[in-house]
């Protein structure tokens, strides 16, 4: 058995991190290679098209370091791209290879976690105008209300460092109202794009002490930790070193610096040349 074999974690930058956090916490044994385009993100406010071709080549270069599973640890690259990946591009091009998103395992669980069944999701704009937490919560839960509120500054602000300072508050409160004057039944709001983590500490402040806050690190860990467990044709060939390689598309110099912030830890990463 020819066990050598990375996991794949792409972001369009820094936010997969949160994600990457929550999974080699869970599942340490295994070898990660992590791919940010932080030179091309954020992807937030761009096109499905651009966002499918962006997502797919540096899902193909994941597959070209020898990863034969990627996740995509970012939800507009979950809600814009993944579809056509697993249906158009893995049949013919890479038919052994796999590719998960973080959507549908969060879908899956979130109506467990409010009692009113009304949920708030925020996310970018591409991932709400996308429509697709509605579509996939009300497959698993029927019954639950979705509200959804984009939030289109809060990813420039964290990807800038300014999460935590003053001029922050502003943009948090006024989307965390404009989703709360939706609906005073929300009592479970998730962060429906993984930069927002990074928010927490100010999110905080502006919300309502009732209302539960999620985030999908833990979701995902479970959720693939799972998938693995059921697919032992996969995971029988991970490598299993607990090393750790980080990619970006953007300034190896800057990547590290944000690195620490999300990951909590030191790390050096390379840079790598993505074609548009
Ligand atoms: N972190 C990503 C997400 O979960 C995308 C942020 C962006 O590039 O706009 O949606």
């Amino acid at each position: 058995m020819n066990n050598s074999l990375p996991i794949g974690i792409f972001d369009s930058g820094f936010g997969g991190l949160t994600v990457f956090r929550s999974i080699a916490q869970k599942l340490p044994q295994y070898d990660y290679i992590y791919l940010g385009d932080n030179d091309r993100s954020p992807y937030g406010d761009h096109s499905f098209e651009t966002v499918y071709q962006f997502t797919l080549e540096c899902v193909s270069w994941l597959f070209e370091q020898g990863c034969q599973l990627v996740i995509l640890a970012c939800n507009t690259a979950s809600a814009k791209a993944l579809r056509n990946i697993q249906q158009l591009d893995l049949p013919k091009k890479y038919p052994n290879h796999r590719v998960l998103g973080v959507i549908r395992p969060t879908a899956e669980v979130i109506g467990n976690f409010s009692s009113s069944a009304n949920i708030g999701i925020m996310g970018t704009r591409g991932t709400v105008n996308s429509g697709s937490y509605p579509i996939e919560i009300n497959h698993f839960f029927p019954s639950v209300n979705v509200h959804q509120q984009s939030c289109p500054l809060w990813v420039p602000l964290i990807e800038n460092g300014e999460h935590l300072g003053k001029g922050a508050d502003f943009f948090v409160e006024k989307y965390i109202q404009e989703l709360l004057d939706q609906s005073d039944q929300i009592d479970c709001i998730l962060l429906a794009c993984t930069h927002y983590p990074l928010l927490i500490p100010k999110i905080k402040t502006y919300l309502p002490e009732n209302i539960q806050l999620l985030s999908q690190g833990e979701i995902v860990a479970d959720s693939l930790s799972d998938y693995l467990v059921r697919h032992p044709e996969i995971e029988n060939k991970l490598a299993r070193n607990g090393q750790r390689t980080f990619y970006t598309s953007g300034s190896a110099a800057v990547f590290d610096a944000h690195a620490s912030v999300f990951l909590g830890e030191k790390i050096a990463s390379k840079k790598i040349k993505m074609d548009s």
